[in-house]
C-alpha cells in the first residue's frame, strides 16, 4: 500500500513526513554502522608503538619499548628485522644480547680437551613479545654431546648473554635427554678453559640415568621426564640471571654409542618439549628437528630506576606514560615494569596505550572467555568503563550476570494482562 501510494508524485508531495522519517532512520542507521565499523577498526589496530613507527616484523608484533627504527625504541630494546626470509625474522639487536656455541672434543678425563672452538656471537631470534607479561620469547640452541666411540665425546654447548634482560625462572626449565646424562647450567660462564671467578657460580643439574645398561632403556617412557631418558629441573628463584651456559658433566664411557650416540640439554620454555623414546636413538636428533632452535623466555623490565614513591615526581624518562597504567617493581629487584589497570588492556609504555576492555565484544569473539565474563542469554551485555553490565532483557527481572533473569510476569499473568 505504502509502495503504490509513494509512486505518484502528487501523493509523494502530500506525504513528506514518512519519507523524511524513513530517510532519517536510514541515515542514522548508516551513521551508526559507520561508527561501529570505525570503532571495530580502531580496536583491531590499537596502536602498540610510538607514532610513526613500524609495529611488525613479519608476523611478529613489536610493541614499544621494543622498536626497530631510531626513535622508536627505548635504549636496550632495539629489534632488527631481517627481510631475507619470508615471513621476515626479528632479532634482538642490543649487541650485549647474543648466544654462541662452544665445541669440545674430549678423549679422556675432565675438560682435557683435545681441542675446543668458540663459535661466533649470534643475535637471538625473537618468537614473540608480551607487554602484559613483560616477557619475550626467543630461539635458543639445543646443546648436545655425541660419542663416536666408547671413550671419546664431542659436545656443542650453548652460552647465552642477555644484556638488560633476565632468564625467566618461572617460565623456563633445564631439560636433559639421554640414556646417561647430567646436563648442567651455570650462571656466570666460568669455565676451566676460560678460568675466571667461580665464587658466585650457580650450578643446576638434573640426571637421566638408565643404569648404563641397554636392558634398562625400556624404562624410558613417552611424556615422562623423571630421570629415565629425560630429566627436568626447575630453575630456582635466585636464578634470574643475565647470562648462562650449558655443559655436560658426563660424556664418556658410552657403551651404547652405536644405538644412542647423543644426549641433549636445553634451557627451554616449560611444558614445550614432549619427550618421546625415539629421541634417544640416532645422531643429533633434536638439533635436526629444531634447526631454528627451541623457545626460551626472557623477562624484560625498565632498568633505569624503580617505581616512584607516592607523591613523588616521576623521573623524565619514566616509562609508564599511559593513562590507566601503574608501575610495579620488577621481581628481580633490578628495575620496574608497567601494567594497565584492571579493566584496561594494551601498552602502558605509550600515551593512551591502556584502553578500556570491551568485555562484551571479547566474550562475543572468544567463546572460551564467556565463563570469565558471564552474561546469560536472557541478559544484554553492555560495556562500561570499569567492567560491563548485563541487565535482563525488557520484561524480565533479575541479574543477567548471575543468570537469574526471569519474566516479570509469569506466563498465566501475562495471558490475563494480554
Ligand atoms: C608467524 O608465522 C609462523 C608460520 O609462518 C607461525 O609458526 C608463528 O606462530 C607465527 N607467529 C606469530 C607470533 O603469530
Ligand atoms: C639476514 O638473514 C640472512 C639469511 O639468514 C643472512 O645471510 C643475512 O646476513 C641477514 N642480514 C642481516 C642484515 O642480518
Ligand atoms: C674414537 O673415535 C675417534 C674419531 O672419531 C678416533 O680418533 C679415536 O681413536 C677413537 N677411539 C677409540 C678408542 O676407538
Ligand atoms: C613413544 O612414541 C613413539 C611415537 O611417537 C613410538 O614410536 C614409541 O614406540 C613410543 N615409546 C614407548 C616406550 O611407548
Ligand atoms: C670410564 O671408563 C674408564 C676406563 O674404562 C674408567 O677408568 C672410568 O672410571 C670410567 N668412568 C666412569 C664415569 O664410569
Ligand atoms: C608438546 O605437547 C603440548 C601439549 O600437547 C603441545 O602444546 C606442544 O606444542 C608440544 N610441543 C612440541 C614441541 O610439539
Ligand atoms: C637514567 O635516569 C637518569 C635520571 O632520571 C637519567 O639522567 C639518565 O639519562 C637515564 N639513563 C638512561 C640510560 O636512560
Ligand atoms: C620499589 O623499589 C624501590 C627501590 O628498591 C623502593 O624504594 C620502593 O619502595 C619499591 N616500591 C614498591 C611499590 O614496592
Amino acid at each position: 500500500e505504502t509502495y503504490t501510494s509513494m509512486t505518484t508524485p502528487s501523493q509523494f508531495h502530500s506525504q513528506p513526513l514518512p519519507v523524511i522519517l524513513l530517510l532519517f532512520l536510514f541515515l542514522s542507521a548508516a551513521t551508526h554502522l559507520l561508527l561501529e565499523a570505525a570503532a571495530a577498526e580502531q580496536d583491531q589496530q590499537q596502536r602498540i608503538t610510538r607514532v610513526g613507527c613500524a609495529d611488525k616484523c613479519g608476523n611478529i608484533s613489536i610493541p614499544y619499548p621494543f622498536g626497530m627504527e631510531p626513535g622508536c625504541f627505548r635504549e636496550g630494546f632495539q629489534v632488527t628485522c631481517n627481510d631475507s626470509s619470508n615471513p621476515h625474522r626479528a632479532y634482538l639487536a642490543n649487541n650485549g644480547v647474543y648466544q654462541r656455541i662452544v665445541e669440545y672434543y674430549d678423549r679422556e678425563g675432565w675438560y682435557h680437551q683435545d681441542w675446543h672452538k668458540e663459535g661466533n656471537n649470534t643475535p637471538l631470534e625473537l618468537i614473540d613479545i608480551s607487554v602484559a607479561k613483560a616477557e619475550a620469547r626467543a630461539y635458543g640452541a639445543v646443546s648436545s654431546v655425541c660419542n663416536p666411540n666408547e671413550s671419546d665425546y664431542y659436545s656443542k654447548c650453548q652460552q647465552v648473554w642477555l644484556g638488560p634482560f633476565l632468564l625467566s625462572v618461572t617460565r623456563n626449565v633445564l631439560m636433559g635427554v639421554g640414556w646417561r646424562i647430567e646436563p648442567m647450567v651455570t650462571s656466570n660462564l666460568w669455565s676451566p678453559l676460560r678460568g675466571g671467578d667461580s665464587s658466585n657460580e650457580f650450578t643446576l643439574t638434573c640426571i637421566s640415568d638408565l643404569m648404563g645398561l641397554p636392558q634398562f632403556l625400556k624404562f624410558a617412557a613417552n611424556g615422562s621426564c623423571t630421570g629415565r631418558g629425560c630429566c627436568e629441573a626447575e630453575l630456582p628463584e635466585a636464578f634470574p640471571v643475565p647470562e648462562f651456559g650449558l655443559w655436560f658433566r658426563s660424556g664418556r664411557n658410552n657403551t651404547m654409542f652405536e644405538t644412542t650416540p647423543c644426549s641433549y640439554a636445553m634451557v627451554v620454555e616449560k611444558s614445550w618439549y614432549n619427550f618421546t623414546t625415539p629421541d634417544l636413538y640416532g645422531y643429533a636428533v633434536l638439533p635436526k628437528r629444531f634447526p631454528r632452535g627451541i623457545p626460551f623466555v626472557l623477562d624484560f623490565f625498565i632498568t633505569n630506576g624503580s617505581c616512584p614513591l607516592k607523591g613523588q615526581q616521576p623521573p623524565p624518562d619514566y616509562a609508564c606514560v599511559s593513562g590507566n597504567s601503574y608501575c610495579e617493581n620488577a621481581t628481580s629487584g633490578k628495575g620496574y615494569v608497567c601494567k594497565c589497570l584492571k579493566f584496561y588492556d594494551g601498552n602502558p609504555y605509550i600515551p593512551d596505550g591502556c584502553q578500556d576492555i570491551d568485555e562484551c565484544k571479547l566474550r562475543e569473539l572468544n567463546p572460551e572467555l564467556r565463563d570469565s565474563y558471564p552474561c546469560s542469554s536472557d541478559g544484554i551485555c553492555k560495556n562500561t568503563l570499569e567492567g560491563y553490565d548485563c541487565p535482563c532483557k525488557p520484561g524480565m527481572k533479575g541479574d543477567g550476570m548471575k543468570g537469574t533473569c526471569m519474566d516479570k510476569f509469569p506466563l498465566p499473568a501475562k495471558v490475563i494482562v494480554g
